[in-house]
């Protein structure tokens, strides 16, 4: 389950940087009058994207004001979605799926590794800041259980020897490829087709 940490150090104030004051303002264009809260989700998107992957407080007040719309409905929209960090996650940002199809497929061994190499705890730094990691619900790549989405990019059919590569080359400042770890096409069967077999790349 995804945990909401909220961080203890806040900066006073945030600002967009003029840039993002004009795309806010471009979003908000998109709504009739009256309906400019619906452009919440894209301006916490560019205060996450401004300010190192989370959003502090301080902007969640922003972006209330920027809309004029109550302070705890942008709280509870940040609270709500998991791709909202309120405190500082790594460069590298680890999030597990811990949801019935990757539970059944060993997700439990991933969040160990996670635990005894990034830190015991899920929204903490690493030693040398540069991971975190979070359990999150499904990401919608069930079909290749289990997986990790680290920063942008999934990474599927994972087992114990692939996921600690993987969480080794990120402490060390390196990106891993990403790449199914067993040899099929997207969503394939593991081993043969049992059906569609006769249609060419079926
Ligand atoms: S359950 Fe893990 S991606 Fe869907």
């Amino acid at each position: 389950m995804s945990i909401k940490k909220i961080a203890k150090e806040q900066p006073e104030t945030f600002e967009f940087f003029e840039e993002n004051k004009l795309l806010a303002k471009n979003e908000i264009k998109k709504y009739p009058k009256g309906r400019q809260a619906s452009a919440v989700i894209s301006l916490l998107y560019l205060v996450q994207k401004q300010n190192n992957n989370w959003i502090p407080l301080a902007a969640l007040k922003y972006v209330a004001k920027l809309l004029d719309i109550p302070y705890t409905q942008v709280y509870e929209v940040s609270t709500f979605y998991s791709m909202f960090n309120l405190s500082p996650v790594g460069k590298y940002f680890v999030q597990v799926c811990t949801t019935s199809p990757c539970m059944i497929r060993g997700s439990k061994k991933i969040t160990d590794i996670c635990k005894k190499h990034i830190s015991k705890k899920q929204n903490e730094l690493s030693l040398n800041k540069l991971c975190s990691w979070v359990e999150v619900e499904c990401l919608g790549a069930c079909i290749n259980a289990p997986m990790m989405q680290i920063n942008q990019d999934y990474f599927e059919d994972l087992d114990e020897t692939k996921t600690e590569e993987i969480v080794k080359k990120l402490l060390d400042d390196k990106m891993p490829e990403t790449a199914l770890t067993i040899k099929r096409k997207n969503g394939m069967l593991e081993k043969i087709k049992t059906n569609l077999v006769e249609i060419e790349n079926a």
